[in-house]
């Protein structure tokens, strides 16, 4: 080859890897959100929220796509699936930690812990809720924050108004022991299920009855296999967001931080939608006839209160008893209320 020859094929070459070499200097940072509930929900808004402010404030360095209603992954399928890097963000329910091993989170879920979501606010805001968080460091995960959902109601096809009426009936649970103590307390047999089978098993009856912050209830179209539900206000369910720890600590640390400024407004959003979400998808389940919405008596609250409060004594080995004094008085919990 003459001189002339090796210019032509070193310009030529170049030619070719150039738009290989541009595409990796522009092509964006993918984050594949995954998520198991619908989009028109607290946590599919703040999701769709945090993909805009991602992309604004890095100026579309970041693309973050957002897979809602289990379309990528069921809930425990998801978890794997961040531990292997397949996805690099989730926002689990604060149930759904127990099979990574971070089975303190199981603490959210003891019933009538919160009293409301000031209460809630006093633990995911202040230093109880971020040490949480840094646990999961171990297990490869960042917790970024925590995003609201709302408090629970409990749903059958028959009128739940007292402990008796739970008597052997087939509830839904997610994964969390709190949570199968809690409806065994009522006498109920509680069935652990990915939530997205929770419809058609309430449909084929394979269940009678499940729990869930109306949110879900209604954007699951559960009101259309469910007779009643009951305002219990039992529980509390919210999510963590949490993010693989190799990939978050392996962006350039300018791209992280706009990323960590986006997460602070999708919170302040989740945050500050997530009661209205619930309180309207009340009145939607009510306006659709399908469903009737009971209200419980004073007394008929303190007997469901009764039964449930023994397991936040029962769970001490399992969550820790410092940790759930701790909870207790944060949150201000009074099992007298
Ligand atoms: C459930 O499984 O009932 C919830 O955790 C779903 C969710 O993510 O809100």
């Amino acid at each position: 080859m003459n001189k002339w020859q090796k210019w032509l094929l070193t310009g030529l070459a170049g030619v070719l890897v150039w738009p290989l070499w541009a595409n990796a200097e522009t092509a964006p940072i993918v984050i594949k959100f995954s998520h198991v509930v619908a989009v028109d929900t607290p946590k599919g808004k703040a999701a769709e929220k945090f993909r805009e402010l991602a992309a604004s404030y890095t100026q579309n360095r970041v693309k973050v796509e957002v897979y809602p209603n289990s379309q990528l992954y069921k809930d425990k399928e998801e978890l794997e699936a961040l531990q292997m890097g397949a996805v690099q963000m989730l926002a689990p329910s604060l149930a759904k930690f127990g099979p990574l091993g971070a089975k303190e989170f199981e603490a959210f879920d003891l019933p009538y812990l919160f009293s409301d979501y000031e209460a809630l606010h006093k633990v995911t805001q202040g230093p109880v809720g971020q040490a949480l968080l840094r646990k999961l460091e171990t297990k490869g995960i960042i917790g970024l924050s925590y995003w609201d959902n709302g408090f629970k109601q409990m749903s059958a096809n028959k009128a739940l108004r007292e402990p008796a009426d739970f008597q052997g009936l087939k509830l839904r649970i997610q994964s969390s022991k709190v949570l199968d103590a809690q409806m065994r307390a009522m006498g109920a047999m509680p069935q652990t299920m990915a939530f997205s089978e929770v419809y058609q098993a309430l449909q084929t009856g394979v269940v009678d009855g499940t729990e869930n912050p109306p949110s879900n209830f209604y954007t699951q179209k559960m009101h259309e296999v469910q007779k009643y539900l009951t305002l219990s206000n039992h529980g509390y369910l919210g999510y963590a967001v949490i993010v693989n720890k190799d990939f978050w600590m392996g962006l350039p640390g300018d791209v992280r931080q706009e990323l960590e400024k986006a997460m602070v407004e999708a919170t302040e959003y989740a945050n500050l939608i997530a009661k209205q979400e619930n309180d309207q998808a009340v009145e939607a389940v009510r306006a659709s006839g399908r469903t009737e919405v009971l209200d419980l008596t004073p007394v008929q609250r303190r007997a469901w209160q009764q039964k449930m409060v023994a397991v936040h004594t029962q769970m001490e080995d399992r969550i820790g008893k410092e940790l759930i004094a701790e909870l207790h008085r944060v949150a201000g919990f009074d099992a007298g209320r």
